[in-house]
């Protein structure tokens, strides 16, 4: 590469070429923390500067600008925000408790691809930044004897066709527990233990609307949610559609703390275990997707198009590519305001700018990349893949067709989720 080449080098963040990073194992959630925002977009170029360099430079530089448009950053959303904010207090009031008291757990709910792993993911991991500095301030030098794997954030994803013992073994898959032979109550005190002994704060459960509730076993998979907010440690639970899911049947809304309430269970022993008499309470708070009625909605909706384009490197894009005339309806109508699916749309569409020349986008160009989210890491079954809107439905799934709750719409002030 030249001295006055415009490229810094083959700028290409460091860990492009290794597989990114499992959050569902202690080892690889702390690269995931630790490496999260580091990816050095593409430098910016004009097209007089593109065309200046040599055939070698070009083909880098495509490959860079690729990588910047599937690695787009996340941006903050009103939306998320809410979210964030909610869980955020309850992990760091809960962990700053000294006393054994139940913890208030919280449960995140949306339909498929609305940003719900991914925000939630992010909180958590701020929160661990904060947590081990504050370790750290406080115990700059390691003690000899204290625990060796500090983890104060524990995420699991939970299994297709999970039932409680395989949800346990997740759990424990995290820490890289042994767990076969055991017991469910076994399984169930291991967790306890191992949340314990690793410092955890925060379990995140991702995806628990793959416990089916509709089974016989039904009761054992309460029992069992129960039995994690027993544990000293702010319980997270992601889904789809929680309250469709009956994971909530038992519960009753507590208008006055805006928090859902599990009473205990019935049965003396729960799970092989002495059941307490202590009710579980958590919020339940909704990642929406945009919407595009309200000025404010629209402003919000114009403000994340803006982000968008901020981080695309195409040649020809004019200002105002995202933003300009038709194009916010014309996003809005083909991804439903779904924050996943917008990205999909984004991504392949820059894709086929660069592949064809046109170094742009338009409504055109768009027009002819179809949508498709055949992902295996997300359950169909459990309404982990929007539907698309244009698509037929058997290619995606909705499963429960039933208008959106609203018990959980922001009313402004008086109406606030959570304390
Ligand atoms: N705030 C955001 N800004 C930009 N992109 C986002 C944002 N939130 C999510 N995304 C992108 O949307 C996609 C879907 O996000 P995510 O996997 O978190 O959705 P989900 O709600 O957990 O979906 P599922 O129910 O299928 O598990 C991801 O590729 C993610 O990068
Ligand atoms: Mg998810």
């Amino acid at each position: 590469m030249s001295d006055d080449s415009p490229l810094p080098g083959l700028d290409l963040a460091a860990g492009l070429l290794e597989p990114p990073p499992r959050r569902d194992t202690y080892a690889g959630w702390q690269r995931w923390r630790t490496s999260r925002g580091q990816f050095a977009p593409a430098p910016r170029l004009t097209l007089a500067q593109w065309r200046a360099l040599s055939p070698r430079e070009r083909s880098l530089y495509d490959l860079h600008r690729t990588a910047t448009h599937v690695n787009l950053p996340l941006q903050e959303t009103p939306m998320s925000l809410k979210v964030s904010r909610l869980v955020n207090r309850r992990i760091r009031n809960n962990a700053l408790k000294t006393r054994p008291s139940t913890r208030a757990g919280v449960m995140v709910t949306g339909w498929g691809y609305q940003g719900k792993t991914e925000t939630v993911c992010e909180v958590a991991a701020a929160f661990e930044d904060a947590w081990l500095a504050m370790h750290h301030h406080l115990h700059p030098h390691p003690v000899g004897g204290t625990r060796d794997l500090h983890a104060p954030v524990a995420y699991a994803q939970t299994p297709v066709t999970a039932k409680p013992k395989s949800t346990c073994q997740a759990i424990l898959g995290f820490f890289g527990a042994e767990t076969k032979w055991l017991t469910l109550p076994q399984l169930i005190r291991q967790v306890a233990d191992s949340l314990d002994d690793h410092g955890t704060k925060a379990l995140i459960l991702d995806d628990i609307t793959r416990l089916r509730m509709h089974r016989a076993d039904d009761q054992d998979t309460l029992d069992l949610i129960r039995a994690f907010m027993s544990m000293n440690v702010t319980l997270v639970l992601v889904g789809v559609d929680i309250l469709g899911s009956g994971l909530l049947r038992q519960g009753r809304f507590d208008e006055h703390t805006r928090q859902w309430v599990l009473p205990p269970s019935q049965h003396a022993r729960v799970h092989g275990l002495e059941a307490t008499q202590t009710e579980r309470r958590f919020d339940l708070v909704e990642l929406d997707r945009f919407r595009y009625t309200t000025p404010g909605q629209i402003a919000a909706f114009h403000d994340h198009l803006a982000g968008l384009e901020a981080n695309l490197r195409l040649l020809k894009a004019p200002p105002g590519m995202l933003t300009g005339g038709r194009m916010p309806e014309y996003l809005m109508r083909r991804t439903d305001g779904v924050v996943g699916l917008l990205e999909r749309l984004i991504e392949d569409g820059c894709q086929e700018a660069i592949d064809s020349g046109k170094e742009t986008l338009d409504e055109h160009l768009l027009d002819d990349v179809v949508l498709s989210l055949d992902d295996p890491d997300r359950d169909a079954q459990a309404g982990e893949v929007p539907a698309i809107p244009g698509s037929t439905p058997s290619r995606t799934a909705q499963p429960r067709t039933r208008r959106r709750n609203t018990v959980f719409d922001d009313h402004g002030p008086k109406g606030r989720t959570g304390s």
